[in-house]
């Protein structure tokens, strides 16, 4: 049985994020992270953003998608 395929989408991934701006973009000193992990949201709906705070749970849930943050480790 093949495997079922997936169009890539034309909407904007981005739904509320800096919408103000042409692109969002953040930079991280890694030499000044604090913390032994940080992690940063993937899925543009972290009201943290660039910091993940688990909205991806309900993203996930409510769309089936599988995405997840980035993992900082220092
Ligand atoms: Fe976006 Fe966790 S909230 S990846």
């Amino acid at each position: 049985e093949a495997a079922e395929t997936t169009t890539a989408s034309s909407a904007p991934i981005n739904p509320s994020i800096r919408k103000d701006s042409d692109k969002v973009v953040d930079t991280v000193q890694a030499d000044e992270l604090s913390k032994p992990l940080t992690a940063y949201c993937r899925c543009w709906r972290s009201e943290t953003f660039p910091l993940c705070n688990g909205a991806h749970v309900k993203h996930n849930k409510e769309t089936g998608d599988n995405v997840g943050p980035l993992l900082l480790k220092k």
